[in-house]
């Protein structure tokens, strides 16, 4: 049966075209993984204070990453780093202390911009807080995503034909492959 990925959208905006990809993503894998957006608008500013009685979002979150095989984040960059809002998922989930949701769950990062550099700063500074988290990471390919705007997507918000289809295409395989070794690894050493 498919690898299940939940996918995390690191932009709020309707229209955002980090979802758009991660919806491209999601069509493109659809024979190998069965990938599901998971919502973190909901999720109120962490505080410590919630592990004891976590608000109902952040026990949804939680429960929606835990249930997962993968996960796969889509992220915008902001001011060279990743957006607050995406950050404060990455705590809301590792916590309480011991209970991270994170934890071995085999991971990739994908960044998305007008700009020219694709969001590397904001990949870069995710991955360090994915690596800390104990979240094997693809290496490669990297997929810091440049040039990218509305006119890159049809009416429907699917990537166009072009070489960037073709690079989501090319990422969306080696994750899925990715997604495979590692659950097959871990039922292996469980053996
Ligand atoms: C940006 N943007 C941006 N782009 C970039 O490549 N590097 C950056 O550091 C920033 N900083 C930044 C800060 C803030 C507060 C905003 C609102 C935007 C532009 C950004 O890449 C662009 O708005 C994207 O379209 C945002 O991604 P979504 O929402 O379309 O997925």
């Amino acid at each position: 049966s498919r690898h299940t990925v939940a996918i995390i959208v690191g932009s709020l905006r309707a229209a955002s075209i980090n979802r758009k990809v991660a919806r491209s993503l999601c069509a493109f894998s659809a024979d190998k993984l069965a990938c599901t957006i998971v919502e973190i608008g909901d999720l109120a500013p962490y505080s410590q204070d919630y592990d004891e009685a976590s608000p109902e979002p952040y026990v949804r979150f939680r429960q929606a990453v835990a249930a997962a095989d993968g996960v796969l984040f889509c992220t915008p960059e902001y001011n060279r780093g990743v957006p607050g809002v995406l950050k404060n998922a990455i705590d809301v989930g590792s916590r309480p202390y011991g209970q991270s949701v994170w934890d071995r769950k085999p991971a990739a990062i994908v960044s998305a911009s007008p700009g020219a550099i694709g969001g590397f700063g904001a990949n870069h500074q995710l991955r360090q807080a994915c690596v800390f988290l104990n979240m094997p990471m693809m290496q490669q390919p990297e997929a810091y995503l440049g040039h990218v705007t509305d006119d890159s997507f049809d009416a429907s918000g699917c990537l166009k034909d072009g070489p960037l289809k073709d690079t989501v295409m090319r990422l969306t395989a080696a994750y899925a492959d990715w997604v495979d070794m590692i659950v097959r690894s871990r039922r292996l050493i469980a053996e």
